[in-house]
């Protein structure tokens, strides 16, 4: 019987030096050590034995079984660690290799620009709205009080579509279709393209940008609208910069202005840039409401009162990113664009 048992460890200890995973090693467990083991039905015909014999037999028997599990357990673990270096090995990543580039796109300067505009806007409690591109002389001249025979209605300076619809002029439409859409107090901004016959120069182009603000409520006056765009211009080109209202005409506001903005390269002390003046020109038109455009969108005039601003905002994203030619905003040139 010894020799049995001991010929039963001799095999085992061949079969785990073949073994080459987890899964065999468990099978040559159950194979000499399990219920129905090798090893374990040697132990059950001890009974065949003498008393004498037993117990040397049976220490034997035990301590091959110790020493077995202790070599399968050993083997176990070799079997784990080698797995896992393998495993290691196959998802090795070599950090100093250079990584795929992801090409993001970003914002345009002209879209930035206009984006940051509504901020500023809607940060002072502005709404912001949309008007369509394509629009009614009805909204774009008459209800804005603009005379019959002003020079904008020329069809050399506008594109009429048709006799009553043409593509806006300016961004002034969308305050009439608020106006007559709804009941003030209004305080809305709206941004968007605009179009006018231009011959194409370094500051002019057929379609261009605007941004309109329009603010109807009880009481309003030329005190409001001054603070309002100065602290405009502050928020957005920085504290130190100063506005300066000159009286104007446009046919929708009265009184009307234009404001000036401290020189963007020398912010006021007069350098080459601002031919010494120490002002930016022209970057807003605006005034009060005029009360016959008020009546014409369904507001009295007697209750109410309202102010009004339009700008360039092409004019804006050009000062604010050093861009010399409007031209380049619009000719989507990679090499331009992505400078930004
Ligand atoms: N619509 C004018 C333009 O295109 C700009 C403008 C001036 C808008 C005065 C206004 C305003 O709302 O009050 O030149």
């Amino acid at each position: 019987m010894k020799d049995k048992i001991y010929k039963i460890k001799e095999e085992a200890l061949k079969d785990m030096n073949k073994l080459k995973t987890i899964d065999q090693l468990e099978e040559i467990r159950v194979k000499f050590l399990g219920k129905k083991g090798e090893l374990t039905q040697v132990l059950r015909e001890m009974g065949s034995l003498s008393k004498e014999e037993r117990p040397a037999v049976g220490q034997i028997a035990n301590e091959v079984r110790k020493e077995l599990e202790s070599e399968l357990n050993l083997t176990k673990n070799k079997l784990r660690d080698e797995m896992k270096k393998r495993k290691l090995e196959k998802e090795r990543i070599d950090i100093t290799m250079p990584g795929n580039k992801i090409l993001l796109g970003h914002r345009h300067p002209l879209i930035a620009t206009m984006e940051e505009l509504e901020n500023v806007f809607m940060s002072m409690g502005f709404s912001i709205v949309h008007g369509p591109e394509v629009e009614t002389v009805e909204n774009n001249f008459d209800a804005l009080n603009s005379p019959e025979n002003h020079p904008s209605r020329d069809l050399t300076d506008t594109f009429y579509i048709t006799e009553d619809i043409l593509l806006r002029t300016h961004t002034s439409p969308v305050q009439v279709r608020v106006m007559k859409q709804k009941e003030p107090p209004i305080k809305i901004v709206s941004a968007g393209r605009t179009f006018r016959f231009d011959d194409v120069d370094d500051t002019h182009s057929p379609m261009f940008h605007q941004l309109e603000g329009l603010v109807v409520d009880k009481n309003v006056t030329m005190a409001n609208l001054k603070e309002t765009i100065d602290i405009f211009i502050k928020e957005l080109f920085g504290y130190d910069m100063k506005t300066r209202f000159r009286p104007h005409y446009f046919p929708f506001t009265e009184p009307s202005a234009e404001v000036d903005v401290s020189c963007f390269k020398c912010k006021g002390e007069g350098c080459d840039e601002c031919n010494g003046t120490g002002w930016s020109m022209e970057l807003l038109g605006c005034g009060m409401v005029d009360p016959k455009v008020l009546e014409n969108c369904g507001i009295d005039p007697e209750v109410y009162s309202g102010f009004a601003f339009g700008l360039g905002i092409d004019r804006i994203a050009m000062v604010k990113y050093g861009i010399d030619n409007i031209r380049l905003l619009f000719e989507n040139d990679m090499r331009f664009l992505s400078q930004f």
